[in-house]
């Protein structure tokens, strides 16, 4: 019989036995979870670099590689083979659909794609040149009170329901938070197209004009969704598990993962590093910014470069490259400066001692921005763009969450390094 792999850990002279727990591929992890309880101790790990906060089956990623799977399949061959929302099937579903299955998927996601006639008005509320993502941060956390029979999250059929409605309207809540900040009317959602080229229609029709969508542009969406599908335990999924743990509905969870993927060092880069490109403007001033990301007493770092997981390529980069390419040659722009400079920087970059020690290579973020202001995107709408491809897995781990029977209510403890207990002072005694 195979012995029990544990790990040992002497916590102040005295030796205890942590199970250690294997995963189908990647490190074991240490289960502390008694830690506490038997030790009096816990354990210390801000950013959670060395925290598994749950088990999951959907992604996985192998940084030191450059290796990201859906439910095992290599991103490169789904991004070669498959498209967004068969993508969507395999991340909610866990296998690949038969013709039958994908189909049925196809007909509940596009019947789902309207919103209710009332959430315009809710829209006509925010200021006219609100952010995008401010919009949708609010119009999706407010579907919960337009959607009430789909809250229940103990009712399987009404977690399906929300799951599909999240899908369905994403494209259609963010494409009318774009029309919103233009001064454009609202575009309805056309179900004979496909996921991306709706979308596409969506936000750059008008009642006076149809826009008949490119096919390369409306797979090269299709590709940036399907490659922004899913990635584990991010700052945005890790919120949305968090917030579902308290037992949370599906809309409010997801409206605290856009909320999450907001920030610049997380869904808000692509939006940063396309500005950092154009600030940047010709390949010969490339070597000062390189000298700003070098300097540790300047805090302007190369948008688009680093990875928490990825210490390699990101492979999500090297498709998105290519997509770049295609994009901008069907659109007769491939003497774009911006991405000569990105190409530029991306070389130097690689070449230079202070990104090769670190192991700072370029994320998927570093293309995406030039391929989405060539199709007419505004760099506001880059964040949104990620955050409807994003719902997906975000819907699918909240599932998993919510299915697993280990899951309880997120509730990390702390390292107090505050005050010692003191009286209360009169504040004419201060
Ligand atoms: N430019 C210059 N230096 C960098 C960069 C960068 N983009 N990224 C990391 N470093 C340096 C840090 O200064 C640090 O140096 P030090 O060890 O001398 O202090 C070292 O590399 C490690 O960086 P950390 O911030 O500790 O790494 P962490 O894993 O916490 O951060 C992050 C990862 C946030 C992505 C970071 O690389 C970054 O800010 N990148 C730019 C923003 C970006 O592109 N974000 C998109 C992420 S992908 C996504 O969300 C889809």
């Amino acid at each position: 019989m195979a012995e029990a792999k544990t790990a040992k850990v002497t916590v102040k002279g005295k030796e205890y036995d942590l199970p250690l727990l294997s995963p189908t591929v990647g490190p074991d992890a240490i289960d502390i979870r008694k830690l506490y309880g038997e030790a009096d101790v816990f354990t210390f790990d801000p950013g959670f670099t060395s925290t598994a906060s749950c088990e999951s089956t959907i992604t996985y990623i192998d940084g030191d590689k450059g290796e990201l799977w859906y439910r095992g399949y290599p991103i490169e061959q789904l991004a070669a083979n498959s498209n967004y929302l068969e993508t969507c099937y395999l991340l909610l579903y866990g296998e690949l659909p038969s013709r039958e299955q994908m189909a049925d998927f196809h007909k509940r996601v596009t019947r789902h794609t309207m919103v209710h006639e009332q959430m315009h008005n809710f829209f006509r509320g925010f200021r006219r040149d609100a952010h995008p993502m401010a919009t949708m941060v609010g119009v999706v956390g407010a579907m919960s009170a337009f959607y009430h029979d789909s809250v229940d999250i103990n009712d399987p059929w009404q977690r399906e329901v929300a799951s599909i409605r999240m899908i369905a309207k994403l494209p259609t809540i963010a494409a009318m938070a774009y029309k919103y900040s233009m001064g454009q009317p609202f575009v309805y959602p056309r179900n004979d197209l496909d996921y991306a080229s709706n979308f596409l229609r969506m936000c750059f029709a008008v009642p006076t004009e149809d826009y008949v969508v490119s096919p390369v542009l409306s797979k090269a969406m299709d590709r940036i969704m399907m490659l922004h599908a899913d990635h584990e335990q991010n700052a945005s999924t890790s919120t949305v598990r968090l917030a579902g743990s308290s037992g949370a509905n599906p809309f409010a969870c997801v409206a605290a993962g856009i909320a999450c993927l907001w920030g610049p060092a997380h869904g808000g880069a692509n939006q940063a590093c396309l500005e950092m490109l154009r600030e940047i403007g010709t390949v010969d001033r490339i070597p000062e910014f390189i000298k700003r990301a070098k300097d540790k007493d300047d805090s302007f770092r190369l948008m688009g470069f680093g990875h928490r997981v990825y210490k390699n390529f990101d492979p999500r980069a090297k498709v998105m490259k290519e997509s770049a390419d295609e994009v901008l040659a069907l659109l007769g722009v491939d003497d774009n400066e911006t991405l000569q400079v990105a190409k530029e920087l991306e070389r130097i970059a690689l070449e230079d001692e202070y990104f090769v020690e670190k192991k700072l290579y370029p994320n998927v973020d570093f293309y995406s921005g030039i391929i989405l202001e060539a199709m007419g995107f505004p760099t506001s709408m880059f964040t949104p763009i990620f955050a409807i491809s994003r719902t997906v897995g975000w819907v699918a781990q909240w599932k998993e969450m919510l299915a697993d029977p280990q899951n309880k209510i997120g509730r990390p403890r702390q390292l107090y390094v505050g005050a010692l207990r003191r009286d209360y002072l009169a504040i004419s005694k201060r």
